[in-house]
C-alpha cells in the first residue's frame, strides 16, 4: 500500500515519544489503518542535540518540509503562536490534513485555521492540544454532539496541579516544584504559560468552543494563575479541611431581562479556588487532569488520566494521525469547526 507521509515540527517533549511510538508500533498502525504511515522529515531548531534520530530526517526548514511533494500530513508539536501559524495554514491550504498539540494557537486562531481547511478539504485534529491523554475533545465533539453540555469544568494543567498538589502533600516550595515539573516535562517552554493560567485559559477556550458550538478566544477567558498562592494560604485551606487546585470553568448562561424574555450566553474563568477535601477534584493529584461534563441528557461525566507528560500527550497525537490516516485510505473527513455563534461569549469577568 502506499505509505502515508509526514512531517514532524518538533521533536522536544512530545515529538520524540511521536516517533517512538510510530516506530514500535508500525505494524499495528499499518493494519489499523489500511497503509504504513511513515516520517519524512523532522524540523527542529538545533539539528545536532537530536542524536537519536536519522540525520537525514532533520532540517531547521520547516517551510521546505511543509510544502514538500514527499508529505502528506503534518504534526506539529513546535508550539507558540508563530511560525506554527503559517506553517499550518501553509499546510492546510495545500491541502495537508494537520495534527496539532499547540492549544495556545487553537485558543487564538481556531477560525483561520479551521477556514483553510474546509477550503482545502484537508482535517484539522487537536485532540492532544487539552488534557494531554485523555480522550476529551473528541467526545465533545462528536459522542455529545446531539446533547446539550450546561458545564464543563475541571483541572487541566498538569504543572499547576503537581505544584499544587506537592505544595499540599509535602510542604515543598513553589520554585523547586516548578523546576522539577519543567524537568519532567509538563511545564509549558515558557514556564510562566502554566503558573499564570494562560496554558488553562487557552484550553477552557478551546473546551467552551467545542461544548457550547460557538467560537471562544483565551481573550475571552478571565484568567487568574497561582502565582500568588503562597504555602500560608495551602496551610489555611487544610486547616478549613480544604485544598487549592487550579480551575478551568465554562459555563451556559441563562440571563432574563425585566420583560421575562431570556438569552443564554457562555462564560469561561480560570482561577484557584478552594475546595472541600471530599470533592472528587481534590484528590486529583500530580500532573493529572480531570474534567467534569453536565449535559441535558446525560447527566453528569467525568474524565480522568495524565494531563502532561510526552507519552500521554503522543498517545492523543497518535490517535489524531490514525484518524487522519484512516479518512485518507477510507475517502472520510474529520469534523469540521462546529461554531455556528450562536451563544454569545461574555465580557471577560463577567459570570
Ligand atoms: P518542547 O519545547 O519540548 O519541544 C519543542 C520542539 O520544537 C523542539 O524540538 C524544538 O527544536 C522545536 N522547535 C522550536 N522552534 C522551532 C522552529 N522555529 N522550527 C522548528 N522546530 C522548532 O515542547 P513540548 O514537546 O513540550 O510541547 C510541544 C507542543 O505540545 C506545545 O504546543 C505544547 O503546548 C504541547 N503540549 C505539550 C505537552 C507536554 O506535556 N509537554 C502536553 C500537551 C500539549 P529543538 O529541540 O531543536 O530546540
Ligand atoms: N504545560 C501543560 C500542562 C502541558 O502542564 O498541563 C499539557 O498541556
Amino acid at each position: 500500500d502506499k505509505p502515508i507521509r509526514v512531517a514532524l515540527l518538533g521533536c522536544g517533549t512530545v515529538g520524540t515519544e511521536v516517533t517512538r511510538l510510530l516506530r514500535d508500533q508500525a505494524a499495528d498502525l499499518t493494519a489499523r489503518i489500511g497503509a504504513p504511515m511513515e516520517i519524512t522529515g523532522i524540523a527542529v531548531r538545533r539539528p545536532n542535540k537530536h542524536r537519536d534520530v536519522p540525520a537525514e530526517l532533520l532540517t531547521t526548514d520547516a517551510a521546505a518540509l511543509v510544502a514538500s511533494d514527499d508529505v502528506d500530513v503534518v504534526v506539529e508539536v513546535i508550539g507558540g503562536i508563530e511560525p506554527a501559524r503559517t506553517l499550518l495554514l501553509d499546510a492546510l491550504r495545500a491541502g495537508k490534513s494537520v495534527v496539532t498539540a499547540n492549544k495556545a494557537l487553537l485558543a487564538e486562531s481556531a477560525g483561520e485555521l479551521f477556514a483553510a481547511a474546509d477550503a482545502s478539504g484537508a482535517d484539522l485534529y487537536f485532540e492532544a492540544a487539552v488534557a494531554g491523554a485523555i480522550p476529551l475533545l473528541r467526545p465533545l465533539r462528536e459522542s455529545l454532539a446531539g446533547d446539550r453540555i450546561t458545564r464543563v469544568m475541571g483541572i487541566v494543567n498538569g504543572t499547576t496541579n503537581y505544584i499544587l498538589s506537592a505544595m499540599d502533600n509535602t510542604g515543598s516550595g513553589y520554585g523547586e516544584t516548578l523546576e522539577e515539573a519543567s524537568r519532567l516535562g509538563y511545564a509549558e517552554a515558557d514556564p510562566t504559560a502554566d503558573v499564570d493560567g494562560f496554558d488553562a485559559a487557552s484550553k477552557a477556550a478551546i473546551l467552551a468552543s467545542l461544548a457550547f458550538h460557538t467560537r471562544v478566544t483565551a481573550a475571552d477567558v478571565h484568567r487568574e494563575g497561582i502565582a500568588s498562592v503562597a504555602s500560608a494560604d495551602i496551610a489555611a485551606a487544610r486547616a478549613l479541611g480544604r485544598t487549592v487546585k487550579l480551575l478551568a470553568i465554562c459555563e451556559r448562561v441563562t440571563d432574563t431581562d425585566e420583560s421575562g424574555e431570556t438569552t443564554e450566553s457562555v462564560a469561561v474563568r480560570v482561577h484557584p479556588a478552594m475546595i472541600p477535601r471530599s470533592h472528587p477534584l481534590a484528590g486529583v493529584g500530580g500532573a493529572y487532569n480531570a474534567v467534569f461534563v453536565e449535559a441535558d441528557a446525560a447527566g453528569s461525566l467525568m474524565f480522568y488520566g495524565q494531563g502532561a507528560g510526552g507519552a500521554p500527550t503522543a498517545s492523543a497525537v497518535l490517535g489524531d494521525l490514525v484518524a487522519v490516516g484512516r479518512n485518507m485510505v477510507q475517502g472520510g473527513r474529520g469534523p469540521r469547526e462546529s461554531a455556528y455563534a450562536a451563544l454569545p461569549v461574555r465580557p471577560m469577568g463577567q459570570t
